[in-house]
């Protein structure tokens, strides 16, 4: 089988392709390497590295050509980017997804995994998130987002292409870059504490989210390309539990043996109170729950790192 992981030098995908190598398939990665790096890239034979745009169709074309199944995971993943330059959201992160399922329907394309947001969500207070539920998404990259899983709605009805919209929660692992001030908060932390920097908290601390670790979410996107009753769904990715950015800050502090002192700034705009997922349709239609989890997840994290 060929795979085809658009970004794939990135965070999730790297893994994604990983896990792909590791059956004994081969891998296609479609990357502009904004973001993703090229260590991140497993030096094998069985990997074909295109360096392209998903926003340029007839790149996305020749990308898809003998594809079997697609992880469209490439997207400017930054929020605060989108907000700032909300026309190459649009370019990348929605057309680039309706290149992506116009390429592969073209060239009949088993199936199609898209890698949404729980940012969709918006600030909604009510908990958990469901997917059936109103959402009020507030960024070019939530709308876009949510533009893109219509349109892979939309491919799977009128055209009969199989995609699966997972939409992913806070994910955390190996690779994940902390040098944008945006990244995930806990490759921030351990970032900071690494160079002995104290760990900056914005607002008082008490703001909780759903952290799923990458390898449950490498599965989960496994389980998406294979089971029947997941076409045409969005699905949430997470763990279905809450954690306050204290309390993981106290237990990264535990885990590396560091004393808890955070600096408390004032709240970020636009930050959202809680966050957490309703996983039963995961567990429903993709016979998926994650395994690792947060604590163990944490441990395999930096005994990496
Ligand atoms: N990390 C999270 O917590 C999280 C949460 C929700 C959704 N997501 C989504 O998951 C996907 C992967 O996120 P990530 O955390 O691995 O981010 P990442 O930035 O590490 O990976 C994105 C990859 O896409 C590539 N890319 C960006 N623009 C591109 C373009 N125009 N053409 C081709 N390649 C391009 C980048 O170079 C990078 O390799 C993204 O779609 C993101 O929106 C991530």
């Amino acid at each position: 089988m060929l795979y085809l992981v658009t970004g794939g030098a990135g965070f999730i995908g790297s893994h994604i392709t990983d896990r792909l190598l590791a059956d004994g398939h081969s891998v296609r990665i479609l990357d502009n390497f904004s973001t993703g790096k090229r260590e991140n890239i497993p030096d094998s034979a069985a990997v074909e590295v295109i360096e392209g745009d998903v926003g340029d169709y007839d790149t996305v074309c020749t990308a898809m050509k003998q594809v079997d199944i697609v992880f469209h995971e490439a997207a400017i993943a930054s929020v605060p980017e989108t907000v700032g330059n909300p026309l190459a959201s649009e370019r990348v992160n929605y057309r680039g997804t309706v290149n992506i399922l116009e390429a592969a329907r073209q060239a009949d394309v088993k199936r199609v995994m898209f890698a949404c947001s729980a940012a969709v969500y918006g600030d909604l207070p009510e908990l958990p998130k469901r997917e059936d539920m109103h959402i009020k998404p507030l960024s070019p990259y939530s709308v876009d987002k949510l533009a893109s899983e219509h349109a892979c709605q939309m491919y799977f009805l009128l055209y009969g292409l199989e995609t699966v919209s997972l939409r992913y929660f806070n994910v955390f692992g190996p690779r994940q870059d902390p040098s944008s001030p945006y990244s995930g908060v806990i490759s921030i932390f351990s970032d900071q504490l690494s160079h002995g920097k104290q760990p900056t908290i914005y607002g008082d601390g008490e703001q909780t989210r759903d952290f799923v670790y990458v390898a449950d979410v490498v599965e989960a996107n496994i389980s998406a390309a294979a089971a029947p009753a997941a076409a045409g769904k969005a699905i949430n990715i997470a763990t279905g539990s809450k954690l306050s950015i204290n309390d993981l800050l106290k237990t990264i502090c535990n885990i590396k043996g560091q004393p808890f002192e955070p600096n408390y700034k004032p709240g970020r705009q636009g930050d959202i109170k809680h966050s957490r997922a309703d996983i039963s349709a995961a567990r429903e239609y993709l016979d998926w729950q994650p395994v690792v989890g947060f604590e163990a997840g944490l441990r395999e994290l930096f005994e990496q790192s």
